[in-house]
């Protein structure tokens, strides 16, 4: 394995020989992982190398064999008791599909009341964090009276950032954000992780299969095969300069990146590698 170190002792999450299984099928074999603060550390792999395994882990929704994850010095194995609570602070998950884990018979200000109180969710009482919530992922404040099937898939997908980031947690994990939307859509929700991150100075993992779309909103990237970290090291370098095979596989499958062959490039792709091959 090529390893780089991943700078600061300080770690925000600090993932340590993770072995996580389903039944007798072992998925995850000893991965370690740190994310700084303020950083994010992007996760690819192809479908089945247990990138979701591994968020759910992070989570809390899956028990590990054995390894440990602590985040913001918790261990989320090992609360117990106000236990949810403290997950919901630490450590909150952004998923693939907003659409499933939105109520279609509540509006968006319902959701986003709960999230922010689930016992006394009250859209009235909560509504000036909800707008700022909204203003913050770009959303107007009349979406709050909207129900999910009324959004597009960006907007949901933005519902869904806003939820999570809402109560501040020390990480954010975003599993396959992107991966249900149409290209330019795509392209608006990176643009807006990227200004996230540094307004709110989030840290993040973020985890797609997509090593072009991890490279845009990644401080350092991890490579997943098998449940195993064959290649980690700073985002740039991954994608200019892969070294693991599985990687440079990862990467001939990504339009415009170095290698791969399609015709027409556009200008883009063709000063990219003009770029690549001048270095
Ligand atoms: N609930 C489950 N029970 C048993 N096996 C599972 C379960 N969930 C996932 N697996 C298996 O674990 C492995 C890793 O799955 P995982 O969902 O973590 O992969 P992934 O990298 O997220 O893939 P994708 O890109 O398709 O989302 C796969 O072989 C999968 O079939
Ligand atoms: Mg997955």
């Amino acid at each position: 394995m090529t390893e780089e170190p991943i700078t600061d002792e300080q770690s925000a999450v600090r993932i340590r020989d993770l072995e996580v299984s389903y039944g007798t099928a072992r998925v995850l074999h000893g991965v370690s992982i740190d994310v700084a603060p303020g950083r994010t550390v992007g996760v690819v792999g192809e479908s089945g190398s247990g990138k979701s395994t591994l968020a759910r882990t992070l989570v809390g929704s899956l028990r590990p064999a054995a390894g440990s994850v602590r985040i913001a010095g918790v261990d989320v194995h090992a609360v117990r008791g106000a236990r949810r609570k403290v997950l919901r602070r630490t450590v909150q998950l952004i998923p693939q599909d907003p659409y499933s884990s939105l109520d279609p018979r509540r509006t968006i200000g319902d959701a986003l009341a709960e999230a922010l109180d689930p016992r006394r969710a009250n859209v009235k009482r909560h509504r000036d964090e909800i707008v700022h919530w909204l203003e913050t992922v770009r959303l107007p404040a009349e979406t709050m009276a909207k129900y999910p099937h009324e959004c597009s898939g960006g907007q949901r997908q933005r519902v869904a950032i806003a939820r999570g980031l809402m109560l501040r947690p020390a990480v954010v994990i975003a599993d396959e954000i992107t991966s249900a939307l149409d290209v330019s859509v795509q392209a608006e929700i990176l643009d807006l992780i990227a200004r996230l991150r540094a307004e709110l100075g989030l840290t993040m993992l973020f985890i797609s299969h997509n090593l072009a779309v991890v490279r845009q909103v990644s401080d350092e990237v991890v490579v997943l095969y098998h449940g195993d970290i064959v290649e980690k090291g700073p985002a740039e370098r991954i994608y200019t300069r892969p070294e693991h095979a599985y990687t440079r596989k990862l990467l001939d499958s990504v339009p415009g990146a170095p290698g791969f062959d399609i015709e027409p490039l556009d200008d883009d792709a063709r000063t990219e590698l003009a770029d690549w091959s001048a270095r």
